[in-house]
Formats: C-alpha cells, structure tokens, sequence
C-alpha cells in the first residue's frame, strides 16, 4: 500500500517524558522550539494528531506565520496543512479549538463506534471516515491520505499513543526530537511511546541526519535506518 512519508516531531525532558502523569498540555519548550515545531509543521500536506493531544493541548492545527505560509504556496502546496484527527471512540468534543477555524480541510478517522450525534455534527464540519472495525487501522487512514488527498508528507505532533501506533507499524520516517532541559519524573508519565508496558516488535533503527543546540535546549533529527533511503528533509 502507498503512503505519505511521515515525519514524527516531539519535544522530551531530559528524562525522557513527553507530558505528566496526568497528561497536562505540552508546553515545556522555548519560543525558539515552538517556531521549529511550525517550521518542520509547515513541510507537511497535512498534519495528524490522536484524540487527546487535540483536545488536551486544545490545538487549532493551524499554521501562524505568514512567512511558512507563503513558502508552502511557493512550493506548490496549499496555504495550510490538511488537518487529520484519530480517534477509535469518536468522542470528539465539538467545541474543540479544530472546529473554530476553517483555514483548511479537517479529515477525521474513526469507527462506527463514534456516536450519531457527533457523526451529524462532524460531518458539518470535516470529511468523517469510518471504519466498521472496533479499531480503525492506521495503514489504511494513510494509504487514504496518500490515495483520496494526495497527501505525500505527513507530520505527526503524537501524542505518544499514536506514536506508538506508528512506529509498530515501522512507518516512522524521519523523526524530530527537542531535548528540553528539565525532569518531570513518574513511572506513568508517558515517553515518545507512551507508558505501555508491551515492547514493539521488533527495534526500530534510526540514523542521526542533524543536531543543533540552541540556548539550553538540543533539536536532534533521525532518519529510518531502513530501505530505501530517501533525501532526509531540510530546516532553513
Ligand atoms: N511533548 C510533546 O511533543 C507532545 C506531543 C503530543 C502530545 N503530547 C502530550 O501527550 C499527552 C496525550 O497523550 P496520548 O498518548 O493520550 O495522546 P494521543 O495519542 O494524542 O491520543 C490518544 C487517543 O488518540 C486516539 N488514537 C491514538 N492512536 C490511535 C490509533 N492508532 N488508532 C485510533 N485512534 C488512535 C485514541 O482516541 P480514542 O480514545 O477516541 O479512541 C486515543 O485514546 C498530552 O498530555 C499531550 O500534551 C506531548
């Protein structure tokens, strides 16, 4: 099946947790990353987030810099990333930051599961596919995304159980790491995978293409150590 290349992006403490144990909104890096986070962003055809980064760190999926978005029409693409939610549940909340702004096309994949009244309401609002499985898969959403949206970049902000949905299916591309400098300990809190117990099937190998420091904080980029090896995407 054809899929988009998928380029990860998450920001670590230095103990290696991408949120607390009660999974508080991500928020821990500099302005400096959070601009990098719009940059690596703004490469994408589209942008994908689970259920609960949407909603937790209550994202509009937008793209504020016009800068970015002039660059992504010089290149060919749309002002905007198409924006893509999972969720098995479908228990959306409507009054998500997402359906405030119409800057581009929401597409969200779900299963029958997600209840009617949220089905009528999305439907107003995004392209709602659904699957019949209990779990939809995430190898057909992106074999759609590639196929129906003609998406050919995906970057994915997590959260973590996403992540981990991804990399055991080894569809991990290319993936951007801040290093933050503080701890937030917890055995719950959650790392780049989350907090499952399960391993993954097997390791997934990755090359280092760049590292940067700036200020207190280090912005590493890996690459699939894996064939075929494709041009590693570029920051200005
Ligand atoms: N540090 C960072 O860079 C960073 C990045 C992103 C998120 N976070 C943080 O991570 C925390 C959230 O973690 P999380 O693991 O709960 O987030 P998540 O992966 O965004 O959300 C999990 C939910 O998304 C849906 N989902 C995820 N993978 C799926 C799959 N393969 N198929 C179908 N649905 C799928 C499910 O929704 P349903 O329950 O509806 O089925 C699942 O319960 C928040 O605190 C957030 O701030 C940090």
């Amino acid at each position: 099946m054809q899929r988009p290349r998928v380029i990860l992006n998450f920001a670590m403490t230095l103990d290696g947790k991408v949120s607390t144990v009660r999974r508080t909104p991500s928020g821990f890096t500099s302005p400096f990353d959070k601009h990098r986070l719009l940059e690596i962003r703004s490469l994408g055809d589209a942008l994908m987030v689970g259920r609960n980064t949407l909603q937790i760190d209550q994202m509009s999926m937008g793209l504020p810099d016009d800068g970015l978005r002039q660059a992504r029409v010089r290149r060919g693409q749309s002002e905007y990333p198409i924006r893509v939610v999972v969720s098995n549940s479908g228990d959306l909340d409507m009054n998500s930051n997402i359906f405030k702004h119409r800057f581009s096309p929401i597409v969200i994949y779900s299963t029958t599961r997600m209840p009617e009244n949220n089905q009528t309401k999305v439907r107003a609002r995004a392209e709602l596919h659904l699957s019949t499985q209990a779990h939809l898969s995430i190898n057909e959403a992106l074999n759609d995304l590639y196929e129906t949206y003609q998406v050919r970049t995906l970057v994915c902000e997590g959260g973590p159980q996403l992540a981990k949905a991804l990399a055991e299916l080894d569809v991990i591309d290319e993936l951007f790491l801040t290093i933050a400098p503080i701890l937030f300990g917890g055995t719950g809190a959650p790392g780049l995978l989350g907090a499952s117990e399960t391993f993954l099937p097997s390791s997934r190998m990755y090359r280092l293409e760049s590292m940067k420091v700036e200020g207190d904080e280090c912005y590493v980029h890996y690459i699939a150590d894996r064939a075929p090896c494709t041009t590693p995407t570029r920051l200005s």
